[in-house]
């Protein structure tokens, strides 16, 4: 195996310390960026901790319809200036695997872009939740650290507390449903395999939660939280530089090809390039967790609908940008015109209903619906066609649903819509490009 050690700080004391490491089996390389690709699992693929083989797939398509609302309550309360509060866990879609420590030690972690911090389950455990793996031990890393109360990190963490003895900052966080973590606030080495078999790349210096007590909706085979949001201690942000601020994804079509893994690519590899790419500005917003994009409209059948009636002097992110959501939400009166734009682009004989939970209000019965259109999504400066495969899900063998809902409270454009494109955000330029690929091929 190969291991390209990134430095942020510390780099000769680092340095030292992980030359035992390093000189068994990995190359140093001094460069200041990477590139590499990694796998993003969805929850109900077989091989995620997540799976139960019992379920039937309108189930699973349903259990995904529900924990859109559910997390965007979550995210309105974010919005709403609740801090330290984060998405529930089983509301994720994807997890990941990094290493953490020297040597790595594997953690299956809830990868989630409307969440901050890392952290995971560690020993001694005061309070964890059963685990399969392993429950990472910072005694046998020679780079575990811990940050002390006075230090600029320990003050960026909203719910933050102080042991007596030593001075150490230890952390809380919490979601939703009342999970939570807490533990000491801590730095540690973290490697990424690339897909690239052998080939991992380690960051050194990463703020992490070293978790003691861990409670609530967690399952076995789960380690703790990746947060690839926005906030100072995502990894996304923490790779920083390294990076380029890069990173970008392409999300295989949910549900009929879950099995297939997701792809995320950082640094130059998150380029998203060639015929075809649209970009949009990207909006840092309150909280800085989240991806903030400028929404204009939808066009349905020809008839564009615009997403403000009279057009606001300034607008600065509109509307969230998330991959764990899998409905875009979307404001009830704006809703409601392009839920009557998609019927009148369809055939007046067919019937309609809405699902049995009216979560989704139009469907129709797949067996009687020759073509759904193509609608396009505008953004600032970007127009993204969107195939039925975007817009509708199947719910079950009666259902063919918009995949659209009205909300009140949060905006965000969904996963189900981002489907199949590759997403690509640039966080120094401040970008976010799309381009239709086959996600399945890459
Ligand atoms: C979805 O939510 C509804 C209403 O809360 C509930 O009755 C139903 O059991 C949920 N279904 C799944 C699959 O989670
Ligand atoms: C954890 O696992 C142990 C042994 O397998 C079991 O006895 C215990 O009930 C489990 N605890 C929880 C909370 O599931
Ligand atoms: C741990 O952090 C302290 C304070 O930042 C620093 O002085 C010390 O060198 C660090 N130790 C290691 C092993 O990195
Ligand atoms: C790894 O990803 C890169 C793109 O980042 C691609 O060019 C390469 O073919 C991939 N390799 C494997 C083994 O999948
Ligand atoms: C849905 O249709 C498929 C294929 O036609 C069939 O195998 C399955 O049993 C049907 N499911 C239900 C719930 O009727």
């Amino acid at each position: 195996m190969k291991t390209y050690l990134l430095s942020n700080t510390h780099f000769l004391t680092n340095l030292i310390i992980q030359l035992l490491y390093i000189l068994s089996l990995v190359m140093l390389v001094r460069s200041k960026s990477v590139s590499f690709t990694t796998t993003l699992i969805h929850r109900d693929s077989p091989t995620s901790p997540f799976y139960d083989p019992s379920l039937t797939l309108s189930w699973r398509v349903v259990a995904a319809m529900n924990r859109s609302f559910d997390r965007a309550r979550v995210f309105s309360s974010m919005r709403s200036g609740v801090t330290n509060i984060f998405p529930n866990p089983q509301l994720a879609n994807y997890l990941m695997k990094i290493s953490i420590g020297t040597p790595p030690q594997d953690i299956i972690g809830v990868a989630d872009t409307g969440s901050d911090i890392i952290w995971t389950q560690c020993e001694p455990c005061s309070y964890c939740f059963n685990q399969t793996r392993p429950v990472y031990k910072p005694r046998v890393s020679s780079t575990y650290n811990t940050t002390t109360c006075g230090s600029t990190t320990c003050m960026s963490v909203p719910v933050r507390s102080c042991t007596t003895n030593d001075n150490t900052c230890l952390y809380v966080v919490q979601y939703g449903d009342f999970s939570y973590s807490s533990g000491e606030l801590a730095t540690e080495t973290v490697t990424l395999d690339s897909n690239v078999t052998g080939i991992s790349f380690a960051f050194t210096n990463v703020v992490f939660g070293c978790g003691h007590r861990n409670a609530g909706m967690f399952t076995e085979d789960q380690s703790g939280i990746i947060g690839l949001g926005g906030g100072p201690f995502s990894l996304i942000t923490q790779m920083g530089s390294s990076i380029n601020g890069k990173f970008s994804y392409c999300l295989v079509q949910m549900f009929s090809h879950v099995e297939r893994s997701s792809k995320m690519y950082f640094g130059d590899a998150a380029t998203v390039s060639g015929d075809g790419v649209v970009s949009t500005p990207l909006f840092s917003g309150n909280p800085g967790t989240f991806y903030y994009l400028n929404f204009e409209g939808i066009t349905v059948g020809g008839q564009r609908i615009d997403f403000y009636t009279t057009k606001p002097t300034l607008v600065e992110g509109n509307i969230i940008i998330d991959s764990g959501t899998s409905l875009t939400l979307l404001p009830e009166s704006f809703y409601n015109r392009v839920q009557s734009a998609v019927r009148r682009s369809m055939p007046d004989i067919l019937p309609v209903h809405s699902d049995p939970q009216n979560n989704l209000r139009l469907c129709y019965n797949p067996l009687e619906v020759k073509d759904l259109p193509v609608m396009v999504a505008h953004f600032n400066g970007a127009d993204l066609e969107l195939d039925p495969i975007n817009t509708f899900v199947q719910l079950s063998n009666d259902s063919i649903c918009l995949a659209f809902a009205p909300v009140d409270g949060v905006v965000i454009f969904g996963n189900l819509a981002q489907m199949n494109f590759l997403v690509g955000y640039d966080l120094y330029k401040k970008t976010v490009s799309f381009k239709r690929t086959d996600c399945v091929k890459l």
